[in-house]
């Protein structure tokens, strides 16, 4: 069994090199850099997931003909979201990143969930609402994450840019959190007004 000191002066012996030192100097840049293309990777995966809602909110917003609450929130929610992904790609562009070959991780995500959801179905003014609910907090999470990343790697700036994101989708789920009850309420009671036809009450 080795005592103390000889497992000391043996390991001081090995690692009191150049080489090793060396080493462990590549070793750490290797790590380093690592971490930094996952803020980078996860970045364009976040730019693509903003693009998403955009197209979908846009959408959304558009398709909206009896709920004005619901749809003036929406249009808001949609300008905030072309300045979260304006956002994204200045933290990108700090890095030295850019856009051009983002991959489109987000539009199997949202295809998942309208898959789920059925958007074309009689009641799409709630289905929308659930799937807006939904895709907030997969923003949240990927902010979470992504402000976590930005701090390990020591870039405050992009951790705080990123932060102003990760409130107005905090905001925006607080939001439809609030109202999800209402927009079903109102939903059931044009339904019913309507004599169960759905073509005014589902958006
Ligand atoms: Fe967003
Ligand atoms: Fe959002």
């Amino acid at each position: 069994m080795w005592t103390r000191d000889q497992a000391g002066s043996g390991l001081l012996e090995k690692t009191n090199t150049p080489t090793f030192r060396a080493n462990i100097s590549e070793g750490r840049k290797i790590m380093a850099e690592s971490k930094k293309d996952m803020l980078v990777m996860w970045l364009r995966d976040a730019y693509s997931m903003e693009k998403q809602a955009i197209d979908m909110l846009q959408s959304h917003a558009g398709r909206l003909e009896n709920y004005p609450e619901l749809k003036a929130r929406t249009e808001q929610h949609l300008g905030q979201t072309r300045v979260q992904a304006d956002r994204v790609q200045d933290c990108l562009s700090r890095l030295g990143a850019d856009t051009s070959t983002i991959k489109e991780l987000t539009a199997r995500f949202t295809a998942g969930v309208q898959a789920v959801m059925g958007t074309t179905a009689g009641d799409e003014v709630v289905k929308n609402a659930m799937g807006d609910y939904t895709f907030e907090h997969f923003e949240i999470s990927s902010y979470r994450c992504l402000i976590a990343t930005a701090e390990e790697v020591g870039e405050p700036e992009i951790a705080r840019i990123l932060g102003q994101n990760l409130r107005e989708e905090e905001e925006q789920a607080a939001w439809l959190a609030d109202h999800l009850p209402q927009v079903t309420r109102q939903y059931l009671q044009k339904l019913e007004a309507a004599g169960g036809d759905t073509s005014s009450a589902k958006r």
